[in-house]
Order: C-alpha cells, then structure tokens, then sequence
C-alpha cells in the first residue's frame, strides 16, 4: 500500500533553527521519510503575520532550507518546497475563510498568546489557523506531526475539513494528528526552568546549529546547574543538569541512566567537557553542510524550485476540485 502522506512546516524566523527545534520537531522530519510520503516547507507567509525584516525574510527562508537540508531532509524522497511559491496556499485559505465562523476562529489560544507579545495585531496572525489548514488540506495530508501547542489548529483543520466534504460532497482528506514520540522539551542553558526559545532569554542560553563550535564550547561551560556537584537527573531540584542530561543523551546515542553511572563521583567540569564535544561533533558536520549548500547558489534554488513544482502538482489538483465545488 502506499505510504501516509505527512506535511509539516517550520517558520523562518531566525537566521538559524536552534538544538530545541531539531530536538522536538526537525529530528522526526528526518526519521519519518522511511516511513511517510513527506512533504516539509519553509512557511514564509506564516512568518508576515508579525513584525518581520523584509530585507532577511528571503535569505532567511534560503538559510532554513539550507538547513534542512544539511541535517537530512533528502530531496529525492521528501518535498522540500517555500510555501510563498506554491501560490495554491494563500488561495485555498481565502476559500477556507469564508467557511470559517468568526467566533470558531476567535476560540483560538495560540492568537491570543501571541497577539498579546506583539504591538500591532494583524488579521493575517488571527486567520493563520487557517492558513494552516489550507496547508494541510491542499496535500490530502493522512498524518501531521504535532506538538501539544498545535492541537487545537489541527482540529480546527479537521472540523474545516470535514464540513466543507458535507457541504460540498467529498473533496478533503480529513487528517489524524501524528504524535511524534515524546522528546523532552530542550531548556534555555541560562534560565533552565524556560523553554528554549529564539524569543528567550538571550542568545547565550540558546544553542543554535550555525554557531561556531566555540561559540557552542563557551555556552555549555557556562549554562546554569546547581551548587551540588552530582550528574544526577531530576527536572524539579535539578533543571539546569537534567537539560544537559536530556541534551547529551540525545546527540551522544546513550541514556541518562548511563550518563549518570558514568558521571557518579566526577563533577561538572568534566562532564560539560565531554558534553560539549558530543554537541559540536553532532553539530559541526550540519553547520558545515548548510554553509556548503549555501556556497551553490544555483543548486539551492534549483532544489527549491523543483520542490515548489511537484507541491503545485498536488496543491493545484486539489485547489480546482474545491473552486469547481465552491463554484467558481
Ligand atoms: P521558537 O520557540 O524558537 O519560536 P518555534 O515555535 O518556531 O520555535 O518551533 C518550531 C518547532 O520546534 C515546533 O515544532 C516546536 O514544538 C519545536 N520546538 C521549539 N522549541 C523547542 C524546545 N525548546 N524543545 C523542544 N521542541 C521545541
Ligand atoms: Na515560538
């Protein structure tokens, strides 16, 4: 049978993605294209619905991509496109919106969150659900991997999908939330008790994956633990040392059971040493091979443009089954 087709996407909102997006989302996109028909974008029209630079946004998207690339999404068997490309995105949304009750989309957390943080409210960041749904349903996506913060917008997709096939007669994939096997949520290296952000604290409580690798040495030497001196995992007493636990487990393919036998009696010092060499090892190879795919231009736009041509092929099927139903 064939495989489940899988979408998910990734803001261009920094010029590099940081260890707490490859942990939590950007690893599984890699693991999935065994098992799953991928399709992964650069979500460039999400990143206009707030305050953006539009003298980096382009560079930034080209730099994701890099990026994705480098740590291993592979071309030849997922699609890698820029979702400002596949022009099908923003018209299936308008459909979308105009099937959408205002107080369904006024319900929607995640807005009221982030509209709080912003000082000019944008329409495009209420309707961004939406959007999101048009995302989705243009690829007849079976499966979205999901963190817990997006649960609400893919039901939303769902309850859009699911009405529009009543009204209209059959015409989405109605898809199923993938919940992607539980990572621990990566911690700031300066304020353990936050998430790793681009938005957090500063940039030296947040590994990215283009720093130099001195760059990286010197963040981990001085992330926060505690006044005792035992590798010992517990995320309440313990946050700044179980982050690094949880982060060197994860790069160094061994358990904090194991971290902890091997650190018993040894303190801090060698233990941020080794940690630190774990991470710019793992690290190293992918800032290198983004900087490669960077240096050919032409290649990289190439890359993207074929990726944007075959998501048309499927967006465009889908958007003119919906205009004819609409009825356009
Ligand atoms: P940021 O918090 O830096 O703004 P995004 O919200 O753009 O990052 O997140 C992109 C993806 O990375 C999401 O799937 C999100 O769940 C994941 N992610 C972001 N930060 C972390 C973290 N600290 N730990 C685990 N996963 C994270
Ligand atoms: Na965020």
């Amino acid at each position: 049978d064939r495989k489940p087709r899988v979408l998910s996407g990734i803001q261009p909102t920094s010029d590099s993605f940081h260890l707490g997006n490859y942990l939590g989302a950007l690893r599984q996109w890699v693991a999935l294209q065994d098992t799953a028909d991928a399709f992964y974008m650069v979500v460039d029209l999400h990143a206009i619905t707030v305050d953006h630079d539009p003298k980096v946004l382009h560079e930034r998207s080209r730099v994701s991509a890099a990026q994705l690339l480098a740590l291993g999404v592979d071309p030849d068997r997922s699609d890698l496109f820029i979702q400002s490309q596949v022009p099908e995105h923003a018209m299936l949304a308008w459909i979308l919106g105009s099937e959408t009750g205002f107080g369904e989309a006024s319900r929607m957390t995640q807005f009221k969150d982030k509209s709080a943080k912003q000082e000019r409210t944008t329409v495009g960041l209420f309707t961004y659900p939406i959007l999101q749904a048009a995302d989705i349903l243009l690829y007849q996506t079976d499966q979205v991997p999901v963190g817990e913060d997006q649960r609400q917008h893919l039901e939303l997709t769902r309850d859009l999908a699911i009405r529009f096939n009543t009204t209209y007669g059959q015409t989405f994939k109605v898809p199923d939330p993938f919940i992607v096997k539980e990572t621990a949520t990566i911690k700031d290296l300066t304020e353990p008790e936050k998430k790793m952000s681009k938005s957090s604290s500063g940039p030296r409580g947040v590994l990215y994956l283009l720093d130099e690798p001195n760059q990286m040495r010197k963040k981990i030497k001085s992330a926060v633990t505690d006044s005792e001196a035992e590798v010992r995992y517990d995320p309440e007493k313990k946050p700044g040392v179980s982050n690094l636990l949880n982060i060197y487990a994860a790069l160094g393919h061994t358990t904090i059971e194991k971290l902890e036998a091997e650190y018993a009696g040894k303190g801090y010092g060698d233990f941020k040493g080794d940690l630190a060499e774990v991470v710019t090892d793992y690290l190293g190879p992918i800032a290198a091979r983004t900087k490669e795919y960077l240096a050919d231009k032409a290649e990289l736009d190439r890359t993207l443009v074929k990726g944007a041509e075959k998501a048309r092929q499927v967006a465009s099927r889908t958007l003119a089954k919906a205009y004819k139903k609409i009825g356009f």
